[in-house]
């Protein structure tokens, strides 16, 4: 018999650790440029429909799996109904595991930039060279790798000394810091000079650019941001006590998810405005754009180092919460060692993630369906394991949980019986039929 399940020491220790696991790379280095590709305020509005009525209700469906069975995705979907659901917690675990893999390799690439630009190696005025430094860094067969290496390590490194002692204290360290960098950025992005035509961008919308694509997009972004469909948040739910609130602490989640990556927008989409760069620049944003910038700020340098820096942790209570689900997986179904597995698992993740690093450069000819190895499995994950994922979770507990579940979920928490009624409708028609209508979309 395993030991006793561990807990969450408090109630801000898990919304900081759940928080932690929402704010990452998607928040901080996708969300601003997609919304650069998307026309910017628009995008912002249609986004934050999305994320306060599906996604919200998502987390909140995950949350309740989780806390109800205290298991990991696989267990937990076996002890609540068996049949096929268990395969929900599979297709989740997997896809863990393989977004673990790929996002160790770009939160690698934020590791190394934080290292150059302490050395001062990456920072540089003229754009087409920053360029050129970037395509040779991911490219080259080993430097990426090495960074791809040490930022699994220190994933190992959290998730080995276990839920409180491990996730949760990391999450009471870094997010705070996370949040006091980023104010620190936005304070000096938006008094740039010339700042002003950013944030107009970001903040007053123009509808004309909105297609079919722009929900899309906004519906995919928010299930990525909010790390849902994958069981990240039913295995942060089963360290929830029995009794402990739901609906409150998967508010502050969203809330705080939603406004780092706002807050992320007003750092970067002002600064890209204030030195006339292209804000639809697309994933080199961070990694070009940026530094070229800081190379013609008065004290870039700093905010270099501090905006990596900021990835950087965002990164890494991301990268927990993804290894956690997959670890948590051996522990309760095999009674297996956290010590061991976590490092087995990690071993795994940097085997896997070698070949993505590696299609970028000297592997680049190989491809899937036309695509290379990272940006296949980035595809495969965000456009059909993590929406089917979502579609099972949101089915499985609009449909099949037994009804005293969800009416726990109304009775600790004290919600307007109003909210509770929005949200059942949301879980059992609108996002099914929202995801289901995103997954065709995105196979075809
Ligand atoms: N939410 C994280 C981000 O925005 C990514 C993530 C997805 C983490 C799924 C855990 C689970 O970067």
């Amino acid at each position: 018999m395993a030991s006793e399940r561990e807990h969450w020491s408090s109630r801000l220790g898990f919304i900081l650790a759940a928080a932690g696991s929402a704010v990452g790379l998607g928040n901080i280095w996708r969300f601003p440029y997609v919304t650069g590709e998307n026309g910017g305020a628009a995008f912002l509005i249609i986004y934050l429909s999305i994320v306060f009525s599906i996604g919200f209700s998502v987390v909140i469906a995950e949350l309740i799996i989780g806390r109800a069975t205290q298991l990991n995705p696989v267990g937990a979907f076996k002890r609540l109904a068996g049949g096929v659901w268990p395969v929900a917690g599979y297709v989740g675990i997997a896809t863990a595991f393989v977004i673990l893999s790929f996002y160790c390799v770009i939160a690698g690439w934020t590791l190394a930039y934080m290292v150059k630009s302490i050395t001062g190696t990456v920072l540089s005025s003229d754009i087409d060279q920053v360029g050129a430094t970037f395509s040779t860094f991911i490219s080259d067969p080993f430097e990426p790798v090495i960074y791809t290496a040490i930022f699994a390590a220190l994933s190992v490194l959290v998730v080995l000394r276990g839920v409180t002692h491990g996730i949760e204290r990391a999450a009471r360290y870094l997010m705070p810091a996370l949040l006091v960098i980023l104010l620190v950025l936005v304070g000096r992005s938006v008094t740039l000079e010339g700042a002003s035509a950013g944030i107009a961008f970001f903040l007053q919308p123009d509808f004309s650019k909105v297609t079919w694509g722009t929900l899309f997009a906004a519906l995919g972004q928010a299930f990525f941001s909010l790390s849902l469909g994958m069981g990240a948040m039913i295995t942060y739910g089963s360290y929830l006590r029995p009794h402990d609130g739901i609906f409150g602490s998967a508010l502050w989640v969203t809330v705080i998810d939603t406004s780092v990556a706002v807050l992320a927008g007003l750092v970067i989409l002002p600064a890209v405005f204030a030195f006339g760069a292209e804000p639809s620049a697309g994933p080199g944003l961070t990694f070009i754009t940026l530094p070229s910038i800081f190379a013609q700020m008065p004290l870039g340098e700093v905010f270099a180092i501090l905006f990596f820096f900021l990835l950087v942790i965002a990164a890494l209570t991301s990268a927990v919460s993804l290894l956690e689900v997959v670890v948590a997986y051996f522990v309760d179904e095999f009674s297996a060692n956290r010590i061991n597995t976590t490092m087995i698992v990690g071993a795994f993740t940097f085997v896997v993630a070698v070949p993505s690093s590696l299609s970028l450069g000297v592997w680049s000819g190989y491809t899937i369906a036309g695509k290379g190895v990272l940006d296949a499995l980035d595809f495969l994950t965000n456009n059909i394991t993590m929406p089917v994922g979502g579609l099972l979770i949101a089915l499985f507990v609009g449909w099949v949980i037994k009804p005293e579940i969800v009416r726990d979920l109304v009775e600790d928490s004290k919600i307007p019986p109003i909210v509770v009624a929005a949200w059942r409708i949301v879980i059992r028609f609108v996002a099914p039929v929202a995801i289901a209508t995103i997954l065709v979309n995105g196979l075809v």
